[in-house]
This record gives structure tokens, sequence and C-alpha cells, in this order.
């Protein structure tokens, strides 16, 4: 009954007492009750579903309320404002902008929506602004621009629009920045050269355009820098492989165009992940990538390189390593060279070469890839020869395409060890013989091609044990 009386009392104090917020009213006064009141404020714009927001009451005081921290030298203010993924929905008070001591505010990972307060850009204080994950709309904040000690800012996975402001370049603190899968559009603004703190920027999944500026290069601290998805056009500027520092660059999905510099390798002595997929890119992959000993994730697919591929890059040991689609050549055994140094490497996970000009005889090597490997494509090249029996090895694929190449022989009986596959590939060939029976082992077997064959005889009655199968292609 006590807890009911004071929910009462709550309730009547934060729907009748408090002044309506607006924005006429702009006498800034800082006493030990308005961030209490704030907080009130803020809660009451939100829906009332969250459990979080229902420990928000006076029976314990506000700096304990759960997600809020108050300052240690001003213990009646508060300093952070942490509320990540707590079920919260509706839209962001004005009076947040009351916070005057906030220097952390984490309301990511909610269901927010309409604009960010204008009022943000009263908080001098703010170091730490993550809203990312919600859906919030309209133009990147403008009144932001007051808040230049901001270190961390993440709005990214939100509906905001319209272009990047070039006074962020003025940001000289900060270090993430992350904007990503939202509606911006325009392009990157020269200022953000200036923001030599920078760790991390991701503008992925945006409509930017234009090309990356080249001062970009000078940001020397820069580790990640995700521009993918874009409508980012022209060169890959040269001082961009000035950032020796970087971990991951990601300019999949725009409109790059050029080459890759023989020594880039060289330049990128820590990456990891490399993203320069669905691009327009042209040359041959440089030899000196494979310096690039770091590297996890290669992924230079459907661009259009060309020439063999360089025997060093196997040395790389990547998980993925991704050159499907473009024009990439092998017509003697030695262009196939790289694949002896990948048998070395136990991490390999996807290997994609599919839809290049690769061809020759069947390169048996690839059977002695580790039997970790998921997925392997050499679909749409022009290799002959016969499968090696050998593939029984690769025990982990769950995709293996062979379709589109010259391949005769029969289909190895041993395929039906594959236990995992899910997809097989090997229509438009010319493989001979009938289907192996052993095809029947492969319950988890879901799309099948072998059509555009030469292959005689019926569909093996196993084929019925196979309750997953969704495509076949005879
Ligand atoms: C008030 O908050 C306390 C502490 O979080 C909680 O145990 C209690 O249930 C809340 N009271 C109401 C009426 O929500
Ligand atoms: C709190 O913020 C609101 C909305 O921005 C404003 O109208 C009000 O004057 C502020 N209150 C105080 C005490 O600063
Ligand atoms: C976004 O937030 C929702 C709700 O908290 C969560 O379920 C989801 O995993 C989050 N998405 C990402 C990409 O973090
Ligand atoms: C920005 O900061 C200036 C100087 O402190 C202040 O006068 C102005 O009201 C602030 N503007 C906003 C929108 O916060
Ligand atoms: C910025 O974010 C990082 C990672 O989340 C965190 O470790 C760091 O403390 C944040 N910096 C500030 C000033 O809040
Ligand atoms: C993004 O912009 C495009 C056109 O510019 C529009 O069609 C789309 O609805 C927008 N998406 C969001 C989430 O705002
Ligand atoms: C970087 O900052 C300096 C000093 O404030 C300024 O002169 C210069 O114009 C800025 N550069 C860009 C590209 O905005
Ligand atoms: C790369 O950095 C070096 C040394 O700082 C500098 O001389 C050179 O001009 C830079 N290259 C580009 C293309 O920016
Ligand atoms: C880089 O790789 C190339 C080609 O693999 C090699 O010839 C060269 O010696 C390497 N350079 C360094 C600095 O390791
Ligand atoms: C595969 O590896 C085995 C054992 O190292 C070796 O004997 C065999 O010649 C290799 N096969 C091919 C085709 O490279
Ligand atoms: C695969 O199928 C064949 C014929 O259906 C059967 O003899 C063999 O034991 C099976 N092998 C495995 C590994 O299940
Ligand atoms: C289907 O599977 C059952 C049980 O594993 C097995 O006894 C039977 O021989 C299989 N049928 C065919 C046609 O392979």
């Amino acid at each position: 009954m006590k807890s009911y009386g004071m929910w009462l009392l709550f309730f009547i104090h934060s729907h009748l007492s408090l002044p309506k917020p607006s924005m006429a009213t702009t006498v800034r006064t800082s006493n030990r009750e308005t961030d209490k009141q704030s907080l009130l404020a803020f809660k009451n714009n939100l829906d009332n579903g969250s459990p979080v927001l229902s420990s928000w009451n006076e029976s314990i005081p506000y700096c304990k309320w759960e997600g809020v921290y108050c300052c240690h030298r001003h213990p009646q203010r508060v300093c952070e404002l942490e509320l990540p993924s707590s079920g919260l929905v509706g839209s962001i008070s004005h009076y947040i902008g009351n916070f005057s001591y906030l220097r952390s505010i984490d309301l990511g990972d909610n269901n927010l929506y309409g604009i960010i307060p204008s009022s943000i850009g009263y908080l001098h204080r703010l170091q730490h602004l993550r809203l990312m994950n919600n859906s919030l709309s309209g133009t990147f904040p403008a009144n932001l621009n007051n808040c230049s000690q901001v270190v961390n800012l993440s709005l990214a996975s939100n509906q905001l629009s319209g272009i990047l402001p070039s006074w962020l370049g003025h940001f000289r603190k900060l270090e993430l920045l992350k904007l990503d899968s939202n509606n911006f559009t325009g392009d990157i603004p020269l200022s953000f050269a200036n923001l030599s703190s920078l760790y991390e920027v991701n503008l992925e999944k945006n409509h930017l355009s234009g090309s990356i500026p080249s001062n970009l290069g000078q940001i020397g601290q820069l580790h990640i820098l995700s521009l993918g998805e874009n409508d980012f056009s022209g060169f890959i500027p040269e001082s961009l492989y000035n950032l020796t520092y970087l971990l991951a660059l990601s300019l999949a999905l725009n409109n790059f165009h050029g080459r890759l510099p023989s020594d880039m390798g060289t330049c990128f002595l820590n990456l990891k992940q490399l993203f320069l997929g669905e691009n327009q890119l042209i040359g041959e992959i440089p030899a000196s990538l494979s310096n690039a000993s770091f590297i996890r994730i290669l992924d230079l697919g459907e661009n259009k390189f060309s020439g063999t591929i360089p025997a060093e890059i196997g040395k790389l040991c990547p998980e993925i390593f991704n050159v499907f689609l473009n024009n990439f050549e092998a017509k003697v055994t030695a262009d196939w060279n790289f694949l002896n140094f990948f048998t070395n490497c136990s991490s390999l996970r996807i290997m994609r070469l599919g839809d290049n000009k690769l061809g020759g005889l069947f390169p048996s090597t690839i059977v002695n890839l580790t039997s970790q490997l998921e997925f392997l494509d050499i679909e749409l090249n022009y290799i002959i020869g016969e499968i090696s029996s050998g593939i029984e090895k690769l025990v982990g694929l769950s995709t293996l395409a062979f379709d589109g190449n010259y391949l005769t022989g029969s289909i190895p009986e041993g395929i039906g060890k594959l236990q995992n596959l899910q997809g097989l590939y090997l229509g438009t060939n010319n493989f001979s013989g009938s289907i192996p029976f052993s095809i029947g082992n492969l319950t988890k077997l879901n799309i099948f091609t072998a059509g555009q064959n030469h292959l005689m005889g019926s569909i093996p009655s196993s084929i019925g044990n196979l309750t997953q199968l969704a495509f076949l292609d005879k």
C-alpha cells in the first residue's frame, strides 16, 4: 500500500508540477533539483513500458536510478546517462539539454524516434554520445557544433539524412565517428583531415558520394576506415596508403576506379581486413600484399582485376579469400601455385575463385586445403580434367561449386562423405557416368545441380532420403 501511495505521489509530481518544455525559455539555471526534474521529463517523454524506468521513482534517490550516474565532485549533478538496450520507446526530451554536467550519454539499441533535440548543444562537457541503433530522424544535429569535447560519437543505424557538417572537423578530440547505416548524402568534408585523434571512422551504408579527400591520409592515427556501401567514386587516393596503422579498410560496394599500387602490402603491415569488393578496380593483385601478413579477410570480388593470382598471396593465410567475378587467368599449372601455399593454412574458411578466366587442369592441390574449409567456389571458369577423388577429404564443406567448367570423368563416389554439404553445384560440365548412390548420404543437402552434363542413368533412389532438398537440377 505504501508503495502505491508513493507511486501516485510520483505520478502527480511528474505530470503536473513540471514546466512545459518550451524552446522559448532560455533561462539556464542549475540548482540541485534541475537534474531530477529533467530526468523525470526525460522519462515522461517515453512510453511507460520500459521496466528500467519504473525503477526511477521516489523510493530511491535519483542518483541511484538505473542508468543514472552522478558526478564525484558534484554529487547532485548527473554525469552519465547509460541506458543502452533498455527497451526505451519514444522521443528524446528537450530537457536533456539541462544536464549541464553530462559527460556521457548512451541510449543506443532502443526504439527512440523523432529528432535529436537541439538542446544537446548545451552539453558542453559531453565526451561520449552513443545513440546508435534507434529510429532517430532529421539531419545531423546542428547544435552539436557546440560539443567540441566529444570523443566518441555514434549515431549509426538510425534514419538521419542530409549532409555531413564540415564543422565536425573542429572536434579535435574525436576518436570514434560512427555514422553508418543512415541516409546521409553529399561528400566527406575536407575538414575531416583535421581530426587528428581519429581512430575509427565508419560511414558505411549511406548515400555519400564524391571521391575520398586525399588529405584523409593525414589522419595518422586512423585504425579503422569503413566507407563501404555508398556512392563514392574516383581513384583511391595515394595518401591512403600512408595510413600505416590501418587494421581494417572497407571500400566495398562503391564505384572506385584504378589500380592498386604494387607496394600496397608494404604500406599496410597491420591490416587484418581488406574489403574492396564490388568496385571497378583493374590491374593485378600486388604480390606485395603477401607482406601484409595479418590479413584475415581479403575481399577483391566483383571488380575487373586481371593477370594471374600471385603465388605468394597464399602465404597470407586468410579466413576469407574472395576474388569472385574478376578476369583472373590461369593457363598453366604454375598459375595455380598460390593454392600450394594455401594448403598450409588451417584458418581458411571461404575460398571464392568463381567467374574468372581460370583454366588448365583441375588443380588437384585443392584436396589438400584444410578440412575446415566451408565454402569452395571455382564455378564459371575454364577448368578441364577430372575432380580428384581426394575431394572427399574436405569434410567441412557446406558449399561446393564446380559448375560451369569443362570438367570430365565421373563424379567421385567419395562426394557422399561430405556430410555437411548444403549446396552442391556440378551443372554445366562434361561429367559422364552416373550420379553416385552415395549422394543419398548428404542429408543436409538443400540444392543440387548436375544438369547440362553427359550423365547417364537415372537419379539414384537414395536421393529420396534427402528431406532438405529444395532444388534439384538433373
Ligand atoms: C521503485 O523502484 C524500486 C527500486 O528499483 C522498485 O523496487 C520498485 O518496484 C519501484 N516502485 C514502483 C512503484 O515502480
Ligand atoms: C530545461 O530544459 C527545458 C527545455 O529545453 C527548458 O525550457 C527549461 O528552461 C530548462 N530548465 C532549466 C531549469 O534549465
Ligand atoms: C538493435 O537494438 C535491438 C534492441 O535492443 C537489438 O535487439 C538488436 O540486436 C540491435 N541491433 C544491433 C545491430 O546491434
Ligand atoms: C552554444 O554555445 C554558446 C556559447 O556557450 C551558447 O551561447 C549557445 O547558446 C550554445 N548554443 C546551443 C544551441 O547550445
Ligand atoms: C569511447 O568509447 C570507448 C569504447 O567504447 C571507451 O572505452 C571510452 O572510454 C570512450 N571514451 C569516452 C571519453 O567516453
Ligand atoms: C533514404 O533516402 C531515400 C532517397 O534519398 C529514401 O527513398 C528513403 O526512404 C530514405 N530512407 C530512410 C530510412 O530514411
Ligand atoms: C584545419 O585546421 C586549420 C587550423 O584550424 C585550418 O586552418 C584549416 O583550414 C583546416 N583544414 C580544413 C581542411 O578544414
Ligand atoms: C605520405 O607521408 C609522407 C611522409 O609523411 C609524405 O612525404 C608523403 O607526401 C605522403 N604521401 C601522400 C601521398 O600523401
Ligand atoms: C614484399 O613482398 C614481395 C613479394 O612477395 C617481396 O619480393 C618483398 O621482398 C617483400 N618486401 C618486404 C619488405 O617484405
Ligand atoms: C597432398 O598432400 C599429401 C600429403 O602431404 C601429398 O602426399 C600429396 O602429394 C598432396 N597432393 C597434392 C595433389 O598436392
Ligand atoms: C554412403 O552411402 C553408401 C551407399 O549409399 C554407403 O554404403 C556408405 O556406407 C555411406 N557412407 C557414409 C560415410 O555414410
Ligand atoms: C535411407 O536411409 C535409411 C536409413 O539411413 C537407409 O536404411 C536406406 O537404405 C536409405 N535409402 C536409400 C534409398 O538410400
